[in-house]
């Protein structure tokens, strides 16, 4: 079973994980996926070591796409491994990273990764302290995306990111949450996987709230936790 959920932020917002009953039950053959923002790479200190050490201790694997929120100096210094048909940060043996544009195959689901999303609040952060230019996609990885996407004819099961395509930002979320459209280099890549992928469900974070976009099969999470096959929310 792969469980999905949004933001964690480190310990922040991590309640709805230690509070579902279904996570506990979950066992060394389960996944917990976060959709970026995991916060767990941040200080390469004590804080860090606490986080690792409470997702260490759970019976399933913790998977997690980058948000905007991640050291990626840090992350980035982890060696890279082929896991399950992608690139991943092997963080601990229990907590892996699935980096930017890879397609996993994990319970018989084709998964297409891309993290990073632009920070609002980027001129009130600190170069390589709380922001990370990496945020951003580079040119290469979107092009390496869809390369890895060509290779299986733009067709997936699930997708996972962290943020969504411009025009569901825009046409769909704004027109429920009011959010400022900003110049987000993730989002407009996000826009062009949209218009060539066929795909069964999206998953995305980022946006801080919980919402279902039937017409396009999407939904944005932050403290819904939900099974990634069938879509329902886990207790
Ligand atoms: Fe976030």
């Amino acid at each position: 079973m792969i469980c999905i959920t949004g933001d964690t932020h480190g310990f922040n917002d991590i309640d709805k994980i230690a509070l579902k009953k279904t996570l506990a039950s979950l066992t060394e053959n389960d996944y917990l996926l976060i959709t970026g923002d995991f916060g767990g790479i941040w200080d390469g200190g004590t804080h860090d070591e606490d986080i690792l050490d409470y997702y260490s201790r759970k019976p399933y694997t913790t998977l997690f796409a980058d948000g905007n929120h991640e050291n990626f100096y840090l992350l980035n210094s982890f060696p890279v491994e082929q896991w399950n048909g992608g690139k991943i940060h092997r963080v601990t043996d229990k907590v892996f990273h699935l980096m930017r544009g890879q397609i996993f195959n994990i319970e018989n689901m084709s998964i297409f990764t891309f993290g990073g999303a632009l920070s609002i609040d980027k001129a009130y952060r600190t170069l390589g302290e709380s922001w990370w230019p990496e945020e951003e996609p580079s040119e290469e990885e979107c092009m390496k995306a869809m390369e890895n996407l060509e290779k299986h004819d733009f067709i997936v099961d699930y997708i996972v990111t962290h943020a969504a395509p411009e025009s569901i930002v825009r046409n769909e979320i704004n027109a429920a949450h009011k959010l400022l459209c900003l110049d987000c280099c993730a989002e407009k890549f996000l826009d062009k996987v949209l218009e060539r992928v066929v795909y069964r469900r999206w998953y995305c974070g980022h946006y801080h709230f919980d919402m279902n976009i039937p017409n396009h099969r999407f939904s944005v999470l932050y403290q819904h936790v939900v099974e990634m096959r069938s879509g329902e929310r886990v207790k």
